[in-house]
Parts: C-alpha cells; sequence; structure tokens
C-alpha cells in the first residue's frame, strides 16, 4: 500500500499562470483561422513562420560536416563563443574587453543570464535591492523576486506623451541608497518599445555614477531597434565612462534560436584580478544552478559571430528583420491613422522601436481582441508586431478599431 501523507502537496495552491507563455499556450490552442498572435515575443517571418535564418542554416550545415562529440563544457561556457559575445556587446576595440576586466559566461539564454546575476548579486550584496523601469518585463519581477533580490519600480513610461518620463526617472534614481542595482533596457524596450536617446544615456550615466548605483542592462533586441552597432551604444558608453555593471544578453531573437537556449551574462568590473576572481564565483553560481551550459547553440552561433562571411550575412538578416518590423509598424499604423483620422493619434507605433508597442488598449479592449477576434496582445495592452505580416495587417488593425470604438 503506497502513503501520500508526509507530502500531500495539498497546500501547493495551482499556477496562476505566465502572462506571455500562457497566452501562447491559449493561441495555440486556438482553432480560429484568422487568429493572430501579437502576445510572446518571437520574431515571425511575413508568411507568419519562425524563420531559420540562413546564416544559422550554413553554420549548421558545416557543423554537421565533422560532428563532434558533446562534453561537458567549462562552468563558464565555450571560450570562443564567451569571446565572440565580448566583441558583439562591446566592440572588438573595447578598452574594458582588452584590459581583461569583463567576466563573461555562456548562460542558459537571456534569461538564465538574469537569473545568474541575480542570484550572483544577492549572494554577495544581500542588502541590495533591484530597481526595475515602469513598466518592464514581467519576467524581470519573477526572477530577481525568486532570486530573494527585492525589485521596487522607477517611472519610465507616460501614456499620455508615449514617452520616457526621463527627469523623473532621474530624480527617482538619485534618491535610492549606494549599492542600489537598476535593471536597464540597452535597447527595444520591454514592454513600450520607448527607448532613452543617446543623449539621455549620456544624462543618466553620471548619476548612476556619482549615486555609486550598479547598472544591470538587459539587451534581448541587438540589432531590431537601430541595428546590431547602435543597439549596444548603452552598454559601450557605460563600459566607456569605466562603470562596474553587468550586461544579460540573449540571441533567441536575432538568431532566431529560441530554443537554443543561448546567451551570456558578462560583469564589467574594475580591473582584471576583479574580473578573474568575479568569473570564478559566476562559475559557482553555474555549478549550483545546472552545472554547465549546454553545447549546441553555442557552437552555432560562435560559427557565424567568428566567420566574416557568415557574420556579413547574418548582420542582413538582422538589418532585414528590422526593416520587416518597421513596415509592419507603418503598415498598423496606416490603417488605422484612416481609420480613425484625428479621432485618436497611432503616431507612436513610428517612434517606438523594436518588437513591441504599448497601445494603450486596456485589459478589457484586449480580451474583447482576443475573445471576438482571436488576436492576442498581452493583458498590459503590449503588441508584438512580428505577428503581423502584410495579409493579416489591415484585418488585425480593423479588429483593433472595432474594440476601440465600441
Ligand atoms: C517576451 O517578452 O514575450 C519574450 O521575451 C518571451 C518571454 O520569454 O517572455
Amino acid at each position: 500500500m503506497t502513503s501520500h501523507a508526509a507530502f500531500p502537496f495539498a497546500h501547493v495552491p495551482p499556477h496562476a499562470g505566465d502572462p506571455i507563455l500562457s497566452l501562447m499556450e491559449a493561441f495555440q490552442a486556438d482553432p480560429r483561422p484568422h487568429k493572430a498572435s501579437l502576445g510572446i515575443g518571437i520574431y515571425m517571418d511575413d508568411g507568419g513562420r519562425l524563420p531559420c535564418l540562413e546564416s544559422v542554416r550554413q553554420a549548421e550545415t558545416r557543423l554537421a560536416q565533422d560532428i563532434q562529440p558533446r562534453p561537458y563544457l567549462p562552468m563558464e561556457g565555450l571560450a570562443a563563443y564567451r569571446g565572440a559575445v565580448q566583441r558583439l556587446l562591446f566592440g572588438a576595440d573595447s578598452e574594458a574587453l582588452q584590459a581583461g576586466r569583463i567576466a563573461t559566461v555562456q548562460t542558459v539564454g537571456g534569461t538564465g543570464a538574469l537569473k545568474l546575476g541575480a542570484d550572483f548579486l544577492h549572494r554577495h550584496f544581500p542588502a541590495a535591492g533591484i530597481w526595475v523601469s515602469d513598466p518592464t518585463w514581467d519576467n524581470h519581477h519573477a526572477i530577481f523576486g525568486g532570486a530573494g533580490v527585492p525589485v521596487r519600480t522607477y517611472p519610465y513610461y507616460d501614456a499620455s506623451t508615449g514617452a520616457v518620463r526621463f527627469d523623473a526617472m532621474l530624480a527617482a534614481l538619485e534618491s535610492l541608497p549606494p549599492q542600489s542595482i537598476v535593471l536597464l533596457h540597452a535597447s527595444c524596450h520591454n514592454p513600450t518599445g520607448v527607448d532613452l536617446s543617446p543623449a539621455q544615456w549620456e544624462q543618466l550615466i553620471p548619476v548612476l555614477q556619482r549615486r555609486e548605483l550598479l547598472p544591470f542592462v538587459d539587451i534581448a533586441y541587438q540589432g531590431f531597434g537601430a541595428g546590431l552597432q547602435d543597439d549596444a551604444f548603452a552598454v559601450r558608453a557605460l563600459a566607456a565612462a569605466g562603470l562596474t555593471f553587468l550586461v544579460a544578453n540573449s540571441f533567441s531573437k536575432n538568431f532566431s534560436l529560441y530554443g537554443e537556449r543561448v546567451g551570456g551574462l558578462s560583469v564589467v568590473c574594475a580591473d582584471r584580478a576583479t574580473a578573474d576572481t568575479v568569473l570564478g564565483q559566476l562559475k559557482s553560481e553555474v555549478r549550483g544552478n545546472y552545472g554547465t551550459p549546454p553545447v549546441h547553440g553555442a557552437r552555432v552561433v560562435t560559427q557565424v559571430l567568428e566567420d566574416p562571411e557568415l557574420f556579413a550575412l547574418w548582420t542582413a538578416e538582422t538589418d532585414a528583420m528590422r526593416r520587416r518590423i518597421r513596415a509592419m509598424r507603418e503598415q498598423l499604423h496606416a490603417v488605422l491613422h484612416d481609420t480613425f483620422g484625428s479621432r485618436r493619434s497611432f503616431a507612436y507605433l513610428l517612434t517606438q522601436r523594436g518588437m513591441f508597442s504599448y497601445t494603450g488598449l486596456d485589459p478589457a479592449q484586449v480580451d474583447r481582441l482576443r475573445e471576438d477576434h482571436g488576436v492576442y496582445l498581452i493583458r498590459s495592452g503590449r503588441l508584438c508586431l512580428t505577428g503581423l505580416t502584410t495579409r493579416n495587417v489591415a484585418h488585425v488593425a480593423r479588429c483593433i478599431a472595432a474594440v476601440v470604438e465600441r
């Protein structure tokens, strides 16, 4: 006879669902033919398909011609990959890189990088809290809160103007205790699509420095805002200013390698000796979390980043993805503008950048879009442009108009 008395799990509450991933599951289960997935941040092509990039296909083909064993990687990941990540983020001529003062580990996607960084910071700065933008990616709250780091917000998005509340943001950061952590989006802010301008970064950096705050930069959409190099502006400006900071990067979107979970965590330190010590501690966090990272995705990304021909091809592919997102912004805007005229402005679609736009639709309108029309947005009103295609954009615009006008 079995007994379940010791661990009945009776007190375990049901999972409330994840605002993004549960929505994706609901979309997949929806049988309606005209459904549109504008929820999760996944880049789809104009045929509504998840692309396999040509640069990735060629890298995989090369790897397949000389199939290698799959050893355990070192805890910090593949050495060539870690170097390639550093060059992509910081630039090959970066002083911090050349001085050896950046500790980089391969991580299980960008999410894994954030979690690893959160665990590392909580262990070594147990009193430090993190301030995230209001609003931010929902999972930032879960990751840092789950690691025991208290999460609070700083003002960011102004719903009335569609711009950044930059003065309020600066004032809030000015009032934080030293050794507070500040989560910053390098580009393509998730969920609003509203970024700081280079001039605003230049104003922000001295505040971070003077107040002894620790920036933690999330860069998950490099290439989708203004280009691979321009989207790294904030990372490079922070490094050039001599700050100590963390960067979590992801290749899920710009390589279309979601399921391979390829990311990195870099910690920019004051000097090489500190970076070496930090690297040791990051390895210890990796060991205690999942042992060592997976090998295949990192090999693919390294092939592309290290080979000039494949790198040029990948750059062209990220450029094309960015142009398609831009075209969808323009087409959605054009139909909504024709429908509403001066009654309502959708100009934000043209100024926001990256995969996401904050539409201003309220949760009830988002629910009606999903229930009545099969058009899926996050309940915050975040719309992912890459679920739009030249075939469905006018239809989606009419659905949005229908719920807004009701
Ligand atoms: C998103 O914001 O939709 C993406 O980053 C996917 C995810 O894991 O939430």
